[in-house]
């Protein structure tokens, strides 16, 4: 990693609904931060956030120390920001504009990130105005797509790959989620179908990072607001995910960055 104090920022995107962006993003905070690395996930699904949610910090609200900007809500060591913390009260200094990007950019900036060292941004589905307003306002390190191995699903991350491309942002890589489903007696069954995103990965000179299990448990620890506690229950997923973070790091470093880059403010305290 350089020598400068530089945030990462990673945006998960993935063009169809349902496919598990919300779960990957935030299985990534938490790997990075079990690594050891101070990390914020920011929740950009303005119509239908799930990080609250996830984190079991549903209906907690943020607050603001100088009227100006909010204050992370801390989840595990995790700094978290959605709009689902923003209530009644806040809602005229995150609601200025009706524009959603504009509620995006008030996430983003007016949030006081505390000296992260990596920033995971959970993207809604599709490639409009979060994907747009995020690539153009963000200062992207790169973008990791998410997929389930379906043609329906590869040919909307596709037209998100073509939009990034065009944004001259990085696609960091693919993963595969419900890729497959393990029995009891260790055999694995590709439900959804094998082989596609092999071709796909080839074809637009993508890395596939990973395949994810079908893991039913998983659902279960995210409804009830405690995917934190599922890697130590879960070892595959923690033994994946510390692949994914490896993979990403040693991807990261490989960047050519100019290094006057400035990222989001850093405040420390
Ligand atoms: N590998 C997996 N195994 C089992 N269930 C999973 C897996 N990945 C995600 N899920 C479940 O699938 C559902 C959808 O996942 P998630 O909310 O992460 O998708 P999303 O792409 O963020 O959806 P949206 O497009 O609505 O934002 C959730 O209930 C989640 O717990
Ligand atoms: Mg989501």
């Amino acid at each position: 990693m350089n020598n400068k104090k530089e945030t990462q920022i990673i945006a998960v995107a993935s063009g169809k609904g349902g496919v598990g962006k919300s779960t990957v993003s935030s299985n990534l905070a938490i790997a990075l931060s079990k690594s050891g690395s101070r990390v914020g996930l920011l929740d950009a699904d303005i119509y239908g956030p799930s990080i609250p949610r996830i984190f079991g910090v549903s209906g907690q609200s943020v607050t603001s120390n100088d009227g100006k900007s909010f204050e992370p809500i801390e989840s595990n060591g995790i700094q978290l920001m959605s709009i689902g913390f923003v209530q009644t009260n806040n809602d005229a200094m995150i609601w200025r504009g009706p524009m959603l990007s504009q509620a995006i950019n008030q996430l983003l900036f007016q949030t006081n990130w505390n000296d992260l060292e990596y920033l995971i941004i959970d993207l809604p589905p599709g490639t409009g105005d979060a994907q747009l307003t995020i690539s153009q306002k963000a200062n992207l390190t790169g973008t990791i797509l998410v997929t389930t191995p379906q043609n329906i699903s590869l040919i909307d991350v596709e037209k998100s790959l073509v939009a990034f491309r065009k944004l001259d942002i990085e696609v960091l890589g693919l993963i595969e989620n419900m890729s497959y489903f393990t029995d009891d007696s260790g055999k694995d069954h590709y439900i959804f179908g094998e082989g596609n995103i092999d071709d796909f990965s080839e074809k637009h000179g993508i890395d596939l990072i990973s395949n994810l299990p079908i893991l039913p448990d998983l659902a279960k620890y995210s409804d009830d607001g405690r995917l934190f506690d599922q890697f130590e229950n879960l070892p595959i997923l923690s033994k994946k995910y510390e692949e994914i973070i490896s993979y990403l790091k040693s991807r990261i470093d490989s960047l050519d960055r100019p290094d006057s880059l400035d990222t989001i403010p850093v405040v420390t305290e």
